[in-house]
C-alpha cells in the first residue's frame, strides 16, 4: 500500500510524505502534516515542488523496507538536480524502519537529512530546525538528525489539530488512532520493537478527537491500534475503559454514523466488545481478525497464545451476536517448519470460517525476532506454491461473497463521485465499494441501495428509493 499526500500548497515551504505500511501510518503521515504546519509546511502532492520530502516506511517484512533504500537512490538523483538548480530538498525517514535501523539508514544513505521513529513525531518541527541549521555546512560535516527514543511525554497531548478545512478535505472518513504499540510478541513480528509497548489514549482525548472529526463533517471513523482491541484507556474518573465501552461512548456521539476499529488480536476479544457488536447498529459488521495459522503446531511456535479450535470458537460467539458479521484475515505460509499438513490445516480453517476479504503473506525472517533464529525454513518455491493456493480459495470466497449480496437491500455511505458521470460511489457496512447512478448531492448521506451485480472489487447498485423514504 502506498499513499501519496494531496491537499492544496500555500507559498510557502512544501512538504511531500509518502506513505508506506499499515492504516497507522496513514494516520501518522496526516499527523506529521498537522505538526508541520504551524512552522510553514503545506503538504504537497508533487514531490518536484517539495522543500522536505518523507518517507513514512514500513518495516514488517523484508520488501517493504528494501523499497526505501530504492527511493532513496531516486530522492538522492532529485536533490541532485535540484541543487545543480540553485535549490535544495530535505529528506526525511520516519515510520517503522527509520525506528529499527536508526543511524544506519544515515549511514547507508548519506542523502538522509532526518531519520526518526513513530513516537517522535511531535518533535519534528523542532528535528527539522536542527537539520536546517546544517545546511550551510559541507555536506562532509553534515550529520543526520536521528531520534528514535521511546519519550516519557504523551506524542499524542503534543501534536496539533487538524484545522477544520484540513479535516473537511480529508474526507467523510477518518483514520483515529487509540491505541499504539504491542505487548504480544509474535515470533514472527517486528511491531513490538519497532511501535514499542502497548500504549492506549485516554479516553477524552479519543473524544476530543472524534468531536473534531465529527463537526467537520466525517461520518465514518475507524479505530486504530497495531492491537486495537486491547485498548484500555483511562476515564475522568481513572477507571481503564475498554474498546467495546468506548464504542458505546462514541455512539452517543450525534452526527457519528459509523465505527469501525482495526486491527484486533483474537486474545482481546472480550465480552463487552462482542456485546457492542449486538447492541450498537453504528458499529460495523466487518471484523479484521487474523489467525495466521489453522495449524495449533505452527500457532503456537508464532507465539499466537491461541489454537484454531479458540478462533473457531471466537467466530461463533461473534456471529450469535451479530449473525451478518464479515470477516477478514491476514495468513502467513511458509512459517518455518510449516508442513504439508499444517498448510492444509490452515485451508480448513479458511473453509470453515469464509472470510470476506483476507491479506496473505509469504513468511519474512525479520532480523531480532525469535523467528530469525528458528531452523527449518520452509523453501521459497514451496511457499509461492502454498500462497498462491491460498489466494485462489480467498478469491473464491471473496467473490462468493459479493455474489451473496445481490438482491439485498443494503445502506450504502455515498463518499465520492464515481468513475462515469451521473455515477457517485461509496462503502456497504462490509467496506465492500458500491457504485451507483446518482448526484452529487447524496455524497455525505446514508442511502439505502438494492445490489443488483457485481464487477471487479466491488459491487454494483440502484437507488432503494422507496427504503430510503
Ligand atoms: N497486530 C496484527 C498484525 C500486524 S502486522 C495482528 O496481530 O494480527 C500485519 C500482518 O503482517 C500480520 O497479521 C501478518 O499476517 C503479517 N506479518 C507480520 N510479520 C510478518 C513476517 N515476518 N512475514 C510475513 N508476514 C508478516
Ligand atoms: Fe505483531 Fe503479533 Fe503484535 Fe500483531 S499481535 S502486532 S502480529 S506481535
Ligand atoms: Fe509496517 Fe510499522 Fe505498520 S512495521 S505494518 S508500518 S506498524
Amino acid at each position: 500500500m502506498e499513499h501519496e499526500q494531496t491537499l492544496s500548497p500555500t507559498p510557502q515551504k512544501r512538504v511531500f510524505i509518502k506513505t508506506y505500511g499499515c492504516q497507522m501510518n496513514v494516520y501518522d503521515s496526516d499527523r506529521m502534516a498537522d505538526a508541520l504546519a504551524p512552522h510553514g509546511y503545506a503538504p504537497t502532492g508533487d514531490i518536484a515542488q517539495a522543500d522536505l520530502v518523507l518517507l513514512n516506511t514500513c518495516h514488517i517484512r523484508e520488501k517493504a523496507s528494501e523499497k526505501v533504500f530504492s527511493e532513496l537512490g531516486r530522492l538522492k538523483e532529485l536533490q541532485g538536480e535540484r541543487r545543480a538548480l540553485g535549490g535544495d530538498m530535505m529528506i526525511g525517514v520516519a515510520g517503522c524502519v527509520a525506528q529499527a535501523e536508526g543511524e544506519e539508514i544515515a549511514r547507508r544513505a548519506p542523502v538522509v537529512d532526518l531519520v526518526f521513529g513513530p513516537q517522535a513525531y511531535h518533535r519534528l518541527p523542532d528535528m527539522l530546525q536542527r537539520a536546517e541549521g546544517q545546511r550551510h555546512l559541507h555536506p562532509a560535516l553534515k550529520r543526520a538528525v536521528v531520534d528514535t527514543d521511546f519519550p516519557e511525554e504523551d506524542k499524542f497531548a503534543h501534536l496539533p489539530a487538524a484545522k477544520k478545512d484540513v479535516t473537511v478535505a480529508r474526507g467523510l472518513t477518518a483514520f483515529l488512532t487509540v491505541q499504539e504499540g504491542c505487548d504480544k510478541f509474535c515470533s514472527f513480528c517486528v511491531v513490538p520493537y519497532t511501535r514499542g509497548a502497548e500504549v492506549s489514549r485516554p479516553v477524552h482525548q479519543v473524544l476530543d478527537e472524534a468531536r473534531r472529526l465529527v463537526e467537520a463533517g466525517v461520518k465514518e471513523i475507524t479505530l486504530l491500534g497495531q492491537n486495537v482491541n486491547a485498548y484500555h484507556g483511562v476515564d475522568a474518573a481513572g477507571r481503564s475503559v475498554g474498546l467495546g465501552e468506548l464504542a458505546y461512548l462514541l455512539a452517543e456521539m450525534s452526527g457519528l454514523e459509523r465505527l469501525r476499529y482495526t486491527t484486533s488480536h483474537p486474545r482481546d476479544m472480550d465480552d463487552a466488545l462482542i456485546a457492542a457488536h449486538r447492541d450498537l447498529p453504528l458499529l460495523m459488521p466487518y471484523l479484521h481478525l487474523p489467525v495466521q495459522s489453522g495449524s495449533d503446531r505452527i500457532l503456537k511456535m508464532m507465539n499466537r497464545k491461541h489454537t484454531g479450535a479458540d478462533y473457531r470458537a471466537l467466530i461463533e460467539r461473534i456471529k450469535t451476536a451479530r449473525p451478518d458479521m464479515a470477516l477478514s484475515g491476514d495468513f502467513i505460509v511458509g512459517f518455518p517448519g510449516e508442513t504439508d499438513q499444517d498448510f492444509e490445516d490452515t485451508l480448513a480453517i479458511i473453509r470453515d470460517v469464509g472470510y470476506a476479504s483476507a491479506y496473505s503473506f509469504k513468511y519474512s525472517t525479520r532480523p531480532g525476532t525469535p523467528g530469525a533464529n528458528l531452523g527449518d525454513q520452509v523453501a521459497e518455491e514451496v511457499k509461492t506454491e502454498r500462497l498462491y493456493r491460498l489466494q485462489e480459495l480467498v478469491t473464491n470466497q471473496t467473490n462468493d461473497f459479493h455474489a451473496s449480496c445481490v438482491g439485498r437491500t443494503l445502506p450504502v455511505l455515498i463518499e465520492r463521485l464515481g468513475r462515469m458521470p451521473g455515477q457517485v460511489g461509496g462503502r456497504s457496512p462490509y467496506l465492500q465499494a458500491v457504485h451507483l447512478e446518482g448526484s452529487a448531492d447524496l455524497i455525505g448521506s446514508i442511502q439505502m441501495v438494492e445490489i443488483i451485480g457485481t464487477s471487479t472489487n466491488s459491487l454494483v447498485g440502484r437507488l432503494a428509493l422507496a427504503a430510503a423514504a
